[in-house]
Order: C-alpha cells, then sequence, then structure tokens
C-alpha cells in the first residue's frame, strides 16, 4: 500500500468529513424537528384536556360542560385566556353560590390548573390572551408619561372608581373595587375583559402603553397618597367636606369671640 501516501490520506478525510457532518446535520433533523412539534402539540393538547377535566369538576355546574353557559352562569366562548386567569387569581372564580357580584377570595387554584382552565377556555373560541410582563410593566416611564396616566384614568375610570382609585358604589347592591393593591397584570385583565358593569377597553382605544401609563399613576397614588394629610384618599368631596368644617367651625368661633367681646363693652 505504498501508492496510498499519508497526503493522499489526508485530503480524502475532509470530503469524508463533510459528507459525514451532512448525513448528521440530515440525522438530527429528521430526529429533532419532528419530535419537537409533536411534543408541542402534544403539551397544548394535553394542557387544554386537563383544563377541560378541572372545568368539568369545578366550573361546569354553572358555565355549562362546554362553557356555553347556564342560567347560573355566562357563556365562556370568547372571553378569554386572560378572563380566566382574572377570574381564578382574584379569587371570583369559582363561585361558591349566587350572588349580586362574585367577591374577591383566597385564589386555590395552582398556576398549571389556572394555565390549562385559562387554556380549555381559549380553545372555545378568540379572547384575549394571559399578558406578557412587557404589556402592563411600568418600568421606565417618564414623568410625564405617568401624568398622561393621570388624565387617561380621570377620563376613562373615575366615574366608577373614584379620581383616586378609591372604588365607588353601583346600582343594585354593586360596586367598582378599590384599586389599591391590585396588581399590574389584574388591571390589564380588568381593562381587557371589562368584569362585570365594567366595559372592555380595547386595544384600539387603550393602548398597551396607555394602561402602563396608568398603571404607573395608579402606583404613584399608592406612593403618596392625595391631600398629604390623611383624609381618608376620598379626593375633592372629603377634602372640600373637611375645609367646609374647619371653615364654618372657625366661623363659628369667630362669632363666638366677637360676641363675648361685644358682650364685655
Ligand atoms: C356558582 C356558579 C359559578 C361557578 C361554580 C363558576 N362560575 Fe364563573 N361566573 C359565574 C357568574 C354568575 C359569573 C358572572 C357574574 C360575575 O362576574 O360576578 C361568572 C363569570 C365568570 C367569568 C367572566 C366571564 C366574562 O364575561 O369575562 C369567567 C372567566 C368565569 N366565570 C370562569 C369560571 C371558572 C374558570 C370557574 C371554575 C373554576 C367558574 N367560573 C365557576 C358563576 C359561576
Ligand atoms: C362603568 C363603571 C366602570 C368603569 C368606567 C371602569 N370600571 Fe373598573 N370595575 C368596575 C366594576 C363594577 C368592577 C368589579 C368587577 C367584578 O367585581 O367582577 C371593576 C373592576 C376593576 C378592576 C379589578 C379590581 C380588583 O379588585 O380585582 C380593575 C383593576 C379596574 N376595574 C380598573 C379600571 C380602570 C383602570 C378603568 C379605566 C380605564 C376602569 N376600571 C373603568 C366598574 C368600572
Amino acid at each position: 500500500m505504498k501508492f496510498l501516501s499519508s497526503r493522499r490520506r489526508h485530503r480524502a478525510v475532509r470530503p469524508l468529513l463533510l459528507v459525514a457532518a451532512l448525513f448528521l446535520t440530515g440525522a438530527l433533523y429528521t430526529v429533532a424537528v419532528p419530535d419537537e412539534r409533536s411534543s408541542a402539540d402534544a403539551g397544548t393538547s394535553t394542557q387544554v384536556e386537563e383544563g377541560r377535566a378541572l372545568f368539568a369538576v369545578n366550573c361546569s355546574s354553572c358555565h355549562g360542560l362546554n362553557g356555553e353557559g347556564s342560567s347560573e352562569g355566562p357563556s365562556l366562548v370568547g372571553v378569554g385566556a386572560a378572563s380566566v386567569d382574572f377570574q381564578v387569581e382574584t379569587g371570583r372564580m369559582p363561585l361558591a353560590a349566587p350572588v349580586e357580584q362574585a367577591p374577591q377570595k383566597e385564589n386555590i387554584f395552582s398556576r398549571e390548573d389556572i394555565d390549562a382552565m385559562a387554556a380549555y377556555v381559549a380553545s372555545l373560541g378568540p379572547g384575549p390572551e394571559i399578558p406578557t410582563e412587557a404589556q402592563y410593566d411600568p418600568e421606565g416611564l417618564t414623568a410625564e408619561q405617568i401624568a398622561e396616566g393621570g388624565e387617561l384614568f380621570r377620563t376613562n375610570c373615575s366615574a366608577c372608581h373614584n379620581f383616586a382609585g378609591s372604588g365607588g358604589a353601583l346600582p343594585n347592591g354593586k360596586y367598582a373595587p378599590p384599586l389599591e393593591g391590585v396588581t399590574p397584570k389584574h388591571i390589564w385583565e380588568a381593562l381587557r375583559t371589562g368584569p362585570q358593569q365594567m366595559p372592555v377597553f380595547s386595544e384600539e382605544v387603550i393602548t398597551d402603553e396607555n394602561v402602563r401609563m396608568m398603571i404607573a399613576y395608579l402606583q404613584s397614588l399608592e406612593e403618596e397618597p392625595t391631600g398629604g394629610l390623611t383624609l381618608g384618599g376620598l379626593g375633592p368631596v372629603s377634602e372640600g367636606l373637611w375645609a367646609w368644617i374647619v371653615g364654618i367651625g372657625g366661623l363659628c368661633l369667630f362669632a363666638v369671640w366677637i360676641a363675648s367681646k361685644g358682650a364685655r363693652k
């Protein structure tokens, strides 16, 4: 084998390596890609199945076996994953018994369970998805943007939630809850899904950036409550009342003082 010099062998290695690499890539592709795809499919359909099972046990008595609704609860077709996330995470759902307005309570489900039920409800019809942090995180907004958030809040929300976000009563024993301590994600979800009497504020009306501005404004209220003094944070009404009491009280004292001076004369 004298004619096969080491130099020739060396040259033959390169194309061989290339063929081997191509073969390996091809093999990896056929193994990895369809595998990934099928596992992703299986993942979501298992999640939807899990959600369907959880829903049947916990929710179907009011919302129907296929989420179509009943006399006890509305149809959930098209309310979206965000609505399920909001309702379950704030403890409003599952409702224990029919009431005027589902109260907030301790959430009894794990993250996985909520995601599964949300995926199931989302599979019934398209609706708002659970937002990513970038959609609601108010980090990095300027002072002007926060002030604009206040403007948006006063225009769109204060009629029900009060200008300081401290909530208010609505007709028929219903109420708009105080917004202090509500998480940014739940604020986003409330806007996009419109629970109860609250209107839906869609992306076309109020962009995600607008929502972030309002969240930043609400957080700024929590940092420095309006009025400086603790007047209950109820805004102009109670502050006006306070001024009224102090003002009238002062006038009374003044009148008494004048009267006593007059009496001494
Ligand atoms: C006892 C009956 C009852 C049970 C059980 C119940 N719900 Fe509800 N659900 C209601 C009623 C009534 C409403 C509407 C009134 C309200 O929001 O206060 C509602 C509203 C909702 C909404 C808001 C719909 C919308 O228009 O955005 C969602 C989402 C929801 N329920 C999901 C669930 C899920 C998920 C479960 C199970 C974990 C569940 N519910 C269990 C009665 C029920
Ligand atoms: C027509 C009255 C009305 C208007 C306007 C309104 N809301 Fe609401 N909002 C409600 C009611 C009623 C609820 C309670 C829903 C429930 O309990 O199911 C609510 C609930 C909420 C919640 C959930 C609070 C919680 O404790 O989980 C948030 C957040 C919220 N609203 C923010 C806003 C913002 C921000 C705006 C303005 C863009 C707004 N709302 C405009 C009536 C209103």
